[in-house]
């Protein structure tokens, strides 16, 4: 039977390691998962980190604290594994913005016009999406996997044309781009962070490249989250750090290198700049998903070709 419980407890956190504990299981997290959430997991990381961590993690049990793609990635890599995800609904709009049999035209649009092209997908997307790729990309590798792409194939990238334009950008390959983009990086605003770089000009600014070319063309790095990490711990003296990404970001880059300050980069829209899918996955829903061992991954068809594209592009 599915239990829930909405009574805020005192000690979910014991009730959570406890429940883990029982159920054989570790906790991943994003680095955009809330800061409790993220001091609770046994791994936190990017999405490459947590891809790779997924297929090392010797419990029976992985609860995913991400969004529906990551988990369905750690289900892809670990078939054995029971993956579950504390919130079913947290997706991701940019996911969703490349449907499978959209893309599947495209491409068959393309081969009419006789172009030779081989589709490179972001981690970002459905698992129907990953099947009819040939690569699969995160922000912490892209750019070595587009180099990896023969030089005779045009290169369809999908589904994030910001992330794909810094990629034309830095690999030099000029690529089809699908249209979407992310919610959360894309309504930055260029007016304010110009704002606060007057005010402090001894601070640097780091920007996710699926920010538009508008936000980073003003960035002093340019990288993942996990890159963004590498990055600020370079400087050995107290820095401030002006940060255009997800805010709970800012939780893991205070906790992993607190000398520095860190400041978000204020959205047009939204001061806060949290990522509603993400946000979906809360402590309790965490812990009633290692009660009711569900929401579960569960295997689907389209899997197996999805399971190449990520072995090739992530483990050869
Ligand atoms: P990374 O943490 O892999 O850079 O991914 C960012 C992101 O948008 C995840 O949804
Ligand atoms: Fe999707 Fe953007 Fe949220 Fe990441 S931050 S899950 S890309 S909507």
């Amino acid at each position: 039977m599915t239990t829930t419980s909405t009574t805020p407890s005192l000690d979910i956190f014991d009730e959570i390691e406890a429940l883990k504990r029982e159920q054989d299981a570790t906790i991943l997290a994003h680095y955009y998962q809330n800061g409790e959430i993220q001091e609770l997991a046994d791994f936190t990381g990017d999405s490459l980190k947590l891809a790779r961590a997924a297929t090392t993690v010797s419990t029976g049990t992985i609860v995913f604290c991400g969004v529906h793609f990551m988990a369905e990635t750690a289900k892809i890599l670990n078939p054995e594994k029971r993956v579950l995800l504390p919130d079913p609904l947290a997706g991701c709009s940019l996911a969703d913005s490349c449907p499978a049999p959209l893309l599947k035209r495209r491409q068959e649009a393309l081969r009419a016009e006789g172009r030779r092209f081989q589709t490179v997908a972001y981690i970002n997307s459905t698992a129907s999406v990953k099947a009819l790729s040939d690569w699969i990309v995160t922000s912490g590798n892209a750019e070595e996997i587009i180099r990896r792409v023969p030089e005779e194939f045009e290169i369809l990238f999908v589904p994030d044309r910001h992330l794909g334009s810094y990629l034309e950008e830095v690999t030099g390959r000029t690529m089809i781009l699908w249209e979407g983009s992310c919610m959360v990086h894309e309504v930055f605003s260029v007016n304010d962070l110009l704002r606060m770089k007057r005010r402090k000009p001894d601070a640097k600014t780091v920007a996710h490249p699926e920010c538009p070319a508008n936000i980073r063309e003003h960035a002093d790095f340019i990288g993942g989250t996990e890159a963004m990490i590498r990055f600020v711990d370079r400087f050995a003296s107290p820095t401030e750090f002006l940060v255009a990404t997800e805010a709970n970001m800012l939780w893991q880059l205070q906790h992993a290198v607190p000398r520095h300050t860190y400041l978000p980069v204020p959205g047009i829209t939204c001061a806060c700049n949290n990522c509603p899918h993400m946000a979906r996955n809360t402590l309790e829903k965490l812990r009633d998903c290692l009660k009711n061992g569900a929401p579960e991954i569960r295997w689907r068809p389209e899997f197996d070709r999805a399971a190449e594209s990520l072995r090739r592009s992530f483990f050869e």
